[in-house]
């Protein structure tokens, strides 16, 4: 079949010993592979000019509504080398419907889906190479995006939008051994009505005060809440969803609403039961939370996502409180979730859930 995304292959790709060494260690977002994927819109001709070309940056007027108005979604999902050589995305269709829904948040255009695994597997296809090798929890991280690309300084819908996909050998983003979280009180991430469930670059850019608050506190990322008052809910992190293991073995999770349907997070809620826990979805109070970590009923916390997998939460601290969770050590459920994930993923063990996609 001729695909969608015809490739235009790279005049100039990175030697191989270069990629080589890149592919040895890649932290995360650092490096990107030889090409991308690219298609435009107009309300006249509708998606066209859809291609992989060589990677490169975009030619933007001054005035482009992206950089004035923030009119930008993205996604994140990974390709994932399995021992026999084979490349495997994990659950693309929700990533899929996802960007959807964030598009008609922002009011951009819609991606069809067709288009979008046509590109996500056609960059794959033309970068294969940069797919790592081991199945540990090196990866190729895709990184889906459409922005308003139409010159006018007017707030409407942009009538010229780009779509594109790059992609980049990655690592872990977080601390597998585990990560601290702040409570901020200052700063909310999403108000009812506002774009907490859209994955649009805005609530990234807003998320940054926050973070430096986080740091300042001595931790690593901010666990958001929906208020500053004694009712506060939990929400999610800056990245990543979060869970909590009860002594009643329950596996809690703030309800959707405000904060991103992650798909890590409908993954861990789906293989709750096969791990004897009770997926629950509800407000979770900040109060109740600081109880269950006072008194011990909550005995492990972990924060779920594409970039994060699974990562621990050993410490949660706020305004005249701090608790060390699990003496400061990984939970045992929360690692072996990681493990169940990543074995799935890396097509160690049977994929009885159909969540794996082959792409080559
Ligand atoms: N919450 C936020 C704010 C995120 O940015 C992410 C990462 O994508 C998640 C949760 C987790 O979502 P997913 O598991 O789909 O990667
Ligand atoms: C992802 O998990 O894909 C994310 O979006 C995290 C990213 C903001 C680093």
């Amino acid at each position: 079949m001729v695909s969608a995304f015809p490739l235009v292959r790279t005049a100039s790709p990175l030697p191989a010993d270069q990629r080589a060494a890149i592919l040895d260690a890649p932290g995360f977002g650092l490096h990107f592979t030889d090409h991308m994927a690219f298609a435009s819109w107009t309300p006249e001709a509708g998606w066209h000019d859809r291609r992989i070309q060589a990677l490169q940056p975009f030619s933007l007027h001054p005035s482009a509504a992206v950089l004035h108005y923030a009119q930008e979604i993205f996604e994140g999902l990974k390709a994932y080398r399995h021992a026999d050589g084979s490349v495997w995305l994990f659950r693309p269709e929700s990533n899929a419907r996802r960007f959807r829904r964030s598009a008609e948040r922002m009011r951009l255009p819609q991606l069809p889906e067709q288009d979008f695994f046509a590109s996500i597997e056609a960059l794959i296809r033309a970068d294969e190479p940069w797919v790592p090798a081991g199945t540990g929890t090196v990866s190729l991280y895709l990184r889906p995006f459409m922005f308003a690309a139409e010159a006018f300084l007017g707030v409407r819908p942009s009538r010229r939008v780009v779509y594109s996909v790059i992609a980049c050998p990655a690592q872990p983003y977080f601390n597998p051994g585990g990560v601290t979280l702040w409570v901020s009180t200052t700063y909310t991430r999403a108000a009812v009505g506002g774009t907490g469930a859209a994955k649009c670059g805005g609530n990234y850019g807003a998320s940054l005060a926050a973070q430096t608050e986080a740091e300042r506190h001595g931790c690593d990322q901010v666990l958001y809440v929906d208020g500053a008052d004694e009712e506060a809910c939990i929400e999610e992190s800056g990245a990543m969803n979060l869970f909590f293991v009860t002594t009643r073995g329950e596996l809690v999770t703030p309800a959707l609403g405000t904060i991103l349907e992650g798909i890590t997070r409908d993954t861990v809620l789906m293989l709750a039961s096969e791990f004897g826990l009770t997926p629950v979805e509800r407000a979770v109070p900040l109060a109740e939370l600081r109880a269950g970590l006072a008194d011990g009923t909550v005995t492990e916390v972990f924060a779920a996502g594409t970039a994060a997998v699974i990562t621990p939460v050993t410490g949660i601290k706020g305004d005249g409180y701090a608790f060390m969770i699990g003496g400061g050590k990984p939970g045992e459920l929360s690692l072996a979730l990681r493990e169940r994930i990543l074995d799935i993923q890396y097509g160690r063990v049977a994929d009885t859930h159909g969540w794996l996609r082959s792409v080559v």
